[in-house]
């Protein structure tokens, strides 16, 4: 429960980046739901936003608390996106797709003048690798892809639903889950499973965050990219 608490705070504290008549990326997971709770109720006491999710759920979501949507096709720039994330490390990169959104949420990152996470204390690491790595990948080419990162040293395991079908992302993929161990040079890796024919996008995100709002007991704590995003 700790945790949650943690991300309750994080979420607050986020909505002071959003400011009225921004456009708005909505994040996936629990610490962004959190976030767009309170973005709804922002929206009772006059904000005006317009939000563009990074998933079905989220989209949902903030459809039922009536905040108003909109999609890349009309707005190419997103004022400011608040996001969770699985683990980040000293230098801001991160590693998402827990819930399997990692696409979009890559998308609508790139497409941000300002990317805002939302953490517990729990995601926070020296070094990237103990959450597995997500990565997206077609479906005709899993088992191809599975065999080439197991030989960059990874353990590979396709997400499966609780029934044991393979896990479908919005966008009709897979999910591999890889299991690194300790990550030491993530663009690297980044550049290497970019370059594989088959992978959609891998779950991480270098220079892409400006800011991580990490809840920690009772306070939240701050930390900025040392250089801006360019
Ligand atoms: C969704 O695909 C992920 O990138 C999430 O941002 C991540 O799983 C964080 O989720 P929680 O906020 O629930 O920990």
């Amino acid at each position: 429960m700790a945790n949650d608490q943690e991300k309750e705070a994080a979420a607050r504290a986020s909505l002071r980046f959003v400011n009225d008549g921004d456009i708005v990326g909505l994040g996936s997971g629990s610490t962004a739901e959190c976030a767009i709770r309170l973005l709804g109720e922002r929206l009772k006491s006059g904000l005006r936003i317009r939000g563009i999710p990074t998933s079905v759920r989220s989209k949902e979501l903030a459809a039922s608390l009536g905040i108003p949507l909109t999609t890349l096709d009309d707005y190419q720039q997103i004022d400011v996106t608040i996001d969770g994330a699985d683990e980040f490390d000293p230098e801001l990169r991160l590693i998402k797709g827990g819930g399997g959104a990692l696409l979009r949420e890559k998308i609508i990152a790139s497409a941000s003048k300002k990317v805002v996470i939302v953490a517990d204390s729990s995601k926070q690491v020296q070094v990237l690798g103990k959450f597995p790595m997500p990565v997206e990948v077609i479906p005709f080419a899993q088992a191809l892809i599975a065999n080439k990162i197991t030989a960059l040293g990874a353990s590979v395991t396709l997400r499966q639903y609780v029934d044991e079908n393979p896990f479908v992302t919005d966008d009709g993929h897979r999910i591999l889950d890889c299991r690194f161990g300790q990550i030491p040079d993530p663009p690297t890796l980044a550049h290497t499973l970019s370059d594989m024919p088959g992978v959609v996008e891998h779950g991480l995100f270098i220079n892409m965050v400006n800011v991580v709002l990490m809840g920690k007991g009772d306070e939240v704590m701050e930390f900025r990219r040392l250089k801006p995003r360019d």
